[in-house]
């Protein structure tokens, strides 16, 4: 019966793996089995008590009803203030939307803009979330591959250029990059705002690990001339303030595309909660110790990994710049990554993602996300490289 009642275009959405591997790690660590999660993408900081506490507070003085759809007024004036600040740029509160996590606005750029038939370039590997909302709204996906230059991942601009197309409608472009933690460098940037600046291409610019970097600053594609007024940035508190669970995002747009952004608003979710808004202004207001202290521990980590994964025969680990992910390529172990990454969560109780999950351009390779403590990635390392071992003796013999 359900065949019949399902609409045609349930079929085009797709959904993210890092949940179907924790499903499976999960059950294995049910089984007594001790295995070492580097699989999901949040980071394992506990929330600021700051944060809460102003959360319990608003709770407690009524901020539990509606409130404006696109967003209270003093967050969206913050983060106006914030995120310009952050990028050198200039925001008025009316540019800013306010949804429930950052995976709205992605959604929603995409409703209001891409017609069915409409191309809309996506980094391959990358998000899963892009691919699939692109074809819930009838557009076509065209990936272009991430490839590894110069220790970083970034877009292969040639194949960017030749997929752009007079049906191209948008670009998505994500930096700090989740899987491969690469920053697209800005004479790249520069680049693709040459290539599509005077077309009526929309930039989508993910922007939501912005705030964690370990050298380089990354830029903002909407700081080029002519760009911000073609670019919607995707940016929020899931990552930066560790509050995933909170459901707290925003859009930075022209305003005449934040107005359709509230009507989508409207018709979903209606607001995003009052209260859970409020403890995201304190977040932004007073956050940043919080905020540098974890950066500092995601880097002490990313080296500790990055060291360690090299040194696995058959690894080859380009060194993130941001987010929180290492992307090494494994394919000199003479395994299959989708066949290694099994291996690994059944033979040694370490989940990772593998990296075709991501898109077919991340074939050969593993996600990693160091999300777990010091102490647990050592251990994460010697049990990988033990896997590799064992099975190499076991070919020889
Ligand atoms: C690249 C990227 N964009 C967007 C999101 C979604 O963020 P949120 O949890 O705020 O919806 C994620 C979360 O994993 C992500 O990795």
């Amino acid at each position: 019966m359900m065949n019949r009642i399902l609409a045609d275009r349930m079929q085009l959405l797709g959904t993210e793996s890092a949940f179907e591997v924790l499903q499976r790690a999960n059950k294995l660590q049910s089984q007594g089995m001790e295995v070492i999660h580097l699989e999901i993408g949040e980071p394992d900081f506990d929330t600021s008590p700051n944060v809460i506490s102003s959360a319990v507070k608003a709770m407690n003085k009524g901020q539990t009803k509606y409130c404006p759809p696109a967003g209270l007024p003093q967050l969206r004036e913050c983060i106006a203030k914030v995120s310009g600040e952050k990028r050198g740029l200039s925001f008025k509160p009316e540019e800013v939307v306010v949804t429930p996590g950052a995976k709205p606005i992605l959604f929603f750029a995409l409703q209001a803009c891409v017609n069915p038939g409409d191309e809309v370039i996506l980094p391959d590997p990358g998000f899963p979330i892009y691919e699939s909302a692109v074809g819930f709204c009838g557009g076509i996906p065209k990936p272009v591959p991430i490839i590894e230059k110069d220790d970083n991942f970034t877009l292969d601009l040639d194949i960017l250029e030749r997929s752009i197309s007079p049906k191209t409608k948008a670009v998505i472009l994500n930096s700090p990059h989740n899987p491969t933690g690469g920053i697209i460098p800005e004479k790249d940037l520069q680049i693709i705002a040459s290539l599509v600046r005077d077309k009526d291409i929309l930039i989508i610019s993910d922007e939501i690990y912005s705030d964690i970097y370990y050298e380089e600053k990354p830029v903002s594609i909407a700081s080029f001339p002519g760009m911000k007024e073609r670019t919607v940035i995707v940016d929020g508190f899931s990552k930066s303030y560790a509050m995933t669970g909170w459901r707290l995002g925003y859009g930075i747009m022209p305003q005449t595309l934040a107005e359709h952004f509230a009507k989508l608003a409207v018709n979903t979710h209606s607001c995003t909660p009052p209260f859970v808004q409020l403890a995201g202004l304190e977040a932004l207001q007073n956050g940043q110790d919080s905020l540098q202290n974890m950066v500092r521990e995601f880097k002490a980590r990313r080296d500790i990994l990055v060291e360690g994964l090299r040194k696995i025969p058959g690894f080859r680990c380009p060194t993130p710049r941001g987010a929180f992910y290492a992307f090494p390529n494994v394919d000199d172990t003479g395994y299959d990554s989708s066949a290694l990454a099994d291996k690994l969560l059944n033979e040694g109780g370490v989940a990772t993602l593998e990296g075709s999950s991501f898109g077919a351009a991340g074939k050969g390779y593993l996600r990693l996300s160091y999300v777990n403590s010091q102490e647990y990635i050592y251990r994460a390392i010697e049990k990988i490289e033990k896997v590799i071992l064992n099975n190499r003796k076991k070919q020889i013999m």
